[in-house]
């Protein structure tokens, strides 16, 4: 007889990849462990880790550090650092933090059983291989799926922007085999799933190397023609591969949410260059303006660094001009980070500090004027929303997200959590929306 399971805490830091390998660890650790959400009590402590900024790096660092006295409590724990992070530094972590048990990079979780076995016979294994292909994923089981879903189509980036770690700790790039994807998206959606999103660094350019050549836009079509589905959208997209055929799947596709991340990082076309983006600010608001010809409500969001190398206030303007002409309607702005192995770290020109956070304040202020307007518009209007959960602050708010990737608040029972209603927006606030919900049945 099985004894009961043993416990697995995972802490997540970094973006939707991590987040979607966090439950992949859990899956694969699933016949011996079950998840819990008190450290405390486990015997597996997992921290996925990011490496995208130095800061992000240092949260894990500290994490780290602070565990030492759970070890100590719980000798018999196992400690183990998997993520960017991990694959960036390999053993070296071993040697900063004699507690830790186990290292394993991107590719490592699907071989953490026998990690954790060797980890639990006393050795300390590091596993940063990189394989040369999408690596083979155990099959997800969907007994109560939740109303949305995240899968993962490609692994790793081939494009070398010059600020960005991510090709040196994802590896190249791989794109998932078309029946793969297709194959888990239908199992979701005939459990009860509603909304997709397909994930990867740089998903328009999926398609290289597969056996079955599919381009991005022939995928996204192939996923919105199976029933059920109610929303699709994906991320992230590179500008610079932004194809025609991708902006016609906007005419084309009801479920294609009205929504995209396109990340711009810069409006001065000197510091695009040197980013080795491949796109010139004339170009992207180009591409920008077509897709709001084919779909008039887009919204779109960004990425931008402040402070890149070499950056003049000049350049640092035309970015604040680019934001205004785009009117983006949500963006995650960054005080540029040197990272190992990057080119950019050994740039001339690094931009101090204080310049840094004089920049980012200043373009914060701005995109939150522009983000409040945003949602001023959309005052008085009813919106379709996918409630994704209940509020902490109050047991009768519900928390929902339109298609247009807002979030809005409204009062309903909890039993609504994981339908599609429709919502009326009543308030407009800078980082949400309050609403009530508009008469009639819920829409699934
Ligand atoms: N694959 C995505 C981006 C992944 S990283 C894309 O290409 O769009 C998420 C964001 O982190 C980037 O868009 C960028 O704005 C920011 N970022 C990446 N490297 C950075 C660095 N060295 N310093 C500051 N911000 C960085
Ligand atoms: Fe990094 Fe550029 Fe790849 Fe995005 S496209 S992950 S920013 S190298
Ligand atoms: Fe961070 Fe790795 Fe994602 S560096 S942003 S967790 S790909």
């Amino acid at each position: 007889m099985p004894g009961p399971k043993k416990k697995l805490y995972i802490r997540t830091f970094g973006c939707q990849m991590n987040v979607a390998d966090s439950e992949r660890m859990a899956q694969v650790l699933a016949d011996d462990f079950v998840l819990t959400d008190k450290a405390e009590e486990a015997d597996i402590y997992l921290i996925n880790t990011c490496a995208i900024r130095r800061k992000s790096e240092e949260k894990v660092r500290s994490l780290l550090g602070s565990l030492k006295g759970l070890k100590q409590r719980r000798p018999q724990l196992i400690l183990g650092v998997g993520g960017c992070v991990a694959q960036q530094e390999g053993d070296r972590l071993l040697g900063a933090a004699p507690h830790l048990d186990l290292v394993f990079g991107a590719h490592g979780i699907y071989r953490l059983p026998q990690l954790v076995s060797r980890a639990a016979a006393g050795e300390r294994p590091v596993d940063v291989e990189l394989s040369r292909c999408f690596p083979e994923a155990p099959r997800r089981r969907w007994e109560s799926p939740p109303a949305r879903t995240f899968v993962t189509i490609m692994q790793g980036c081939n494009n070398f922007c010059s600020f960005c770690v991510v090709p040196y700790v994802r590896g190249r790039e791989y794109s998932r085999e078309p029946s793969d994807i297709i194959g888990e998206i239908g199992e979701f959606l005939a459990a009860g799933g509603q909304e997709v999103t397909l994930l990867g660094q740089n998903v328009n350019s999926y398609g290289r190397g597969l056996m079955e050549p599919v381009t991005f836009p022939e995928l996204l079509r192939r996923v919105a023609a199976l029933p059920g589905l109610r929303r699709l959208r994906f991320a992230t997209s590179h500008p610079r591969d932004l194809s025609p055929d991708l902006i016609a799947a906007y005419g084309e596709l009801p479920a294609l949410c009205e929504h995209l991340h396109l990340p711009v990082q810069s409006g001065s076309n000197r510091i695009l260059q040197a980013m080795n983006r491949g796109y010139t600010r004339e170009e992207y608001l180009d591409k920008a303006a077509r897709l709001r010809q084919t779909r008039p409500d887009l919204a779109l969001s960004t990425d931008l660094i402040v402070g890149f190398p070499g950056e003049t206030e000049a350049d640092f303007e035309q970015t604040l001009d680019l934001m205004r002409q785009a009117g983006f309607d949500q963006a995650f702005s960054f005080k540029y980070s040197p990272r190992p192995q990057t080119q950019a770290a050994a740039f001339s020109g690094q931009v101090p500090d204080e310049i840094k956070a004089e920049r980012l304040s200043r373009l914060q202020t701005f995109q939150d004027d522009l983000t409040l307007k945003a949602h001023r518009r959309l005052v008085g209007k009813v919106r379709e929303a996918l409630v994704e959960g209940g509020s902490k602050r109050s047991p009768v708010e519900l928390c929902g997200r339109l298609r247009t990737n807002q979030v809005v608040n409204f009062q309903g029972p909890q039993d609504l959590v994981g339908r599609l209603l429709m919502v009326e927006i009543t308030e407009a606030h800078p980082h949400s929306l309050k609403g009530r919900r508009a008469v009639g049945p819920p829409l699934s």
